[in-house]
């Protein structure tokens, strides 16, 4: 296969964690004998710095007439600032609306290796999987916003939207992905208090009552959500809601294996390529010291393959590399639970020899 693939750096932790992604995707064109045509752009804090703006016309260019895109992270304390023309994420929310990446898949599985680097306990972890469909191109991140003078200083706002066919097209797919997986759908809103929230449940449920009635439905608020998560996570099979609900939830979801740094994510639209990166952040305190934990960038390569490029075998070749990794014991800081660990680019070794 022939793949043109562009690779998303940006700031802080990204350009090592994506470096050694980059390792894994030549190992895999060699091991299997594609090509992948690989080529770097900017987003977010060091696009502003390079030419003020986080995200340049290239690189929307280049990710358009790519098949995948994998992205490290954006942003950091030195593009903070409240009162900035722009900031980092707004690159990363723009190239979502750009390519129409509505869904952003988000799966939260536990390593048997791990599940002791939770905060919680092993009986309530063991064994969760869980894949989360965040919508990601509406709801409040995308509603009009302003502020206004007022006689307390300013009043600021956000609208937070949903129409008819987003709520269907994010459903259908996560209904599709249950079939294919346990059978049970849970949808997450906030019916009781919003109006948009009232308007996503009706769409769910006639959207699932209609085209799939072998799938297994339920409804539950995002603040009870919020408390099951950490109480009963074996009880979820896939999990719809919104985008900020999900923004939330899956972070809360990300201590359930233990550590941000092992969870991968992959964003789709309906055509086009499909954008792939860790949950985490750029995390800037880790910058630079080769200590931040690849492994969620290289499962999130593995998703890649699978998703954009077809490629299932490839996908579960590196996955298992990565099972492989941890289950000789190698840890990076973030899941060495204070035990011996190792490095960015050792870690990403361990992962090449495994996959080789
Ligand atoms: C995420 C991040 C982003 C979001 C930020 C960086 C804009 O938290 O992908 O979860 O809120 O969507
Ligand atoms: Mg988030």
């Amino acid at each position: 296969m022939d793949a043109h693939i562009v690779l998303l750096p940006g700031d802080g932790i990204g350009p090592e964690i994506v470096s050694q992604a980059r390792r894994v995707l030549e190992t895999v064109a060699e091991k299997f004998g594609h090509s992948f045509h690989l080529s770097e752009h900017l987003i977010g804090g060091c696009a502003i710095d390079a030419c003020g703006d986080p995200l340049p016309a290239d690189t929307v260019d280049a990710c358009r007439s790519s098949q995948a895109i994998l992205l490290g992270a954006v942003g950091g304390p030195k593009w903070d600032d409240p009162s900035a023309d722009t900031r980092p994420e707004a690159g990363l929310l723009r190239i979502r609306q750009e390519l129409g990446l509505f869904a952003n898949l988000r799966p939260i599985r536990t390593f048997d290796e791990l599940v002791d680097a939770s905060p919680l306990k092993r009986d309530i972890v063991a064994g969760t999987d869980i894949l989360f469909f965040r919508e990601l191109t509406g709801g409040i991140y995308f509603g009009e916003s302003g502020r206004r003078d007022s006689p307390d200083g300013q009043t600021a706002w956000n609208e937070m939207v949903y129409s008819t066919k987003e709520v269907e097209r994010i459903v259908r797919l996560a209904a599709q992905a249950a079939q294919q997986r346990r059978g049970h759908l849970t949808s997450v809103d906030k019916a009781n208090v919003l109006e948009v929230s009232r308007l996503w449940r009706q769409v769910a449920e006639r959207i699932v009552r209609d085209e799939f009635p072998d799938v297994q439905y339920d409804v539950v608020l995002v603040d009870a959500m919020a408390m099951h998560l950490i109480s009963r996570p074996k009880d979820f099979d896939v999990v719809v809601t919104g985008n900020m609900f999900g923004d939330i939830l899956t972070d809360e979801a990300s201590m359930l294996p233990g550590s941000l740094g092992l969870l991968p994510s992959a964003s789709l639209g309906e055509d086009g390529p499909g954008l792939y990166e860790p949950i985490h952040g750029s995390a800037p305190d880790l910058a630079g010291q080769n200590a931040a934990n690849p492994l969620a960038t290289i499962l999130a390569t593995a998703m890649l393959l699978r998703h954009s490029l077809n490629l299932s075998q490839e996908a579960d070749a590196v996955e298992q590399a990565v099972e492989t990794v941890l289950k000789a014991g190698h840890r990076t800081r973030d899941i060495a639970a204070g035990g011996d660990s190792i490095s960015t680019t050792a870690m990403g070794d361990a992962v090449l020899a495994a996959l080789a």
